[in-house]
């Protein structure tokens, strides 16, 4: 997994220490989780019992690959851990640059506790926004959609011309404001356009984000 400076190892294996024996992990999607798939599968090996719910299928092959055992409804999750696209200091996140953001919102909701791992360049203090906002929409009249979400002050780009698919088999519009300066509000107001299933906005759900750093990791709790 692509991690030049280490922040990704480390903020993985910070995460590591909150998964304990017989836990339920939701399991994120994207190179960051990836890393910690890799480090959690180790401690598998070594004997540590853990069951995990995938949030895409690209995730659910390499967990199975390492020998997780796959859940498809557990009774309580214990612990999810995922990356992020960007972040602030009000723990607003961007999520869904791979695409899973529907299912892995579901798996954070549903979570008792959720840790966000990252490295340093997903850090935004002055606020989210610099990453395009994904946004999972309906085929049917993606385009008109997309006019809708446009008017909330938006750039908005079909993801590889239409092209690329979420596991829900739904198409992704990569919306590019200027700022978002009220990112509860807007989450709500995309939500509410008809053809629009999720919004890659993370704003109402209680995690950590556990940062890497050149010099370790800092831990951003609400
Ligand atoms: C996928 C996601 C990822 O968590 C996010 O894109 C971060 O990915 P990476 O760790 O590869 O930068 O939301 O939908």
């Amino acid at each position: 997994m692509p991690d030049p400076n280490g922040e990704k190892s480390a903020a993985a294996s910070e995460a590591l220490k909150l998964v304990k024996n017989g836990m339920v992990l939701g399991l994120g999607t994207g190179t960051t989780f990836e890393v910690f798939l890799d480090l959690l599968s180790e401690k598998v090996k070594q004997g540590l019992k853990i069951s995990g719910v995938p949030s895409s299928e690209r995730t659910a092959v390499r967990a199975r690959e390492r020998g997780i055992t796959i859940l498809a409804e557990p009774r309580e999750i214990d612990l999810t851990v995922d990356g992020a696209d960007e972040f602030d200091d009000h723990l607003f996140l961007i999520k869904g640059g791979g695409g899973a953001l529907m299912r892995e919102k579901v798996v954070a909701a549903n979570s008792r506790h959720v840790c966000i791992i990252v490295d340093s360049s997903k850090y935004n203090g002055s606020g989210i926004g610099r990453f395009p906002v994904p946004v999972e929409i309906s085929k049917f009249l993606s385009r008109h959609t997309m006019k809708k979400i446009e008017k909330l002050g938006c750039r908005c780009t079909l993801r590889d011309d239409g092209r690329f698919l979420t596991d829900n088999g739904n198409q992704i519009a990569d919306c590019k404001f200027d700022s978002v300066p009220d990112p509860v509000r807007l989450e709500s107001q995309i939500k509410s356009i008809p053809g629009v299933l999720e919004v890659g906005l993370f704003t109402s759900i209680n995690w950590e984000v556990i940062m890497g750093t050149k010099s370790g990791v800092k831990t951003f709790r609400k």
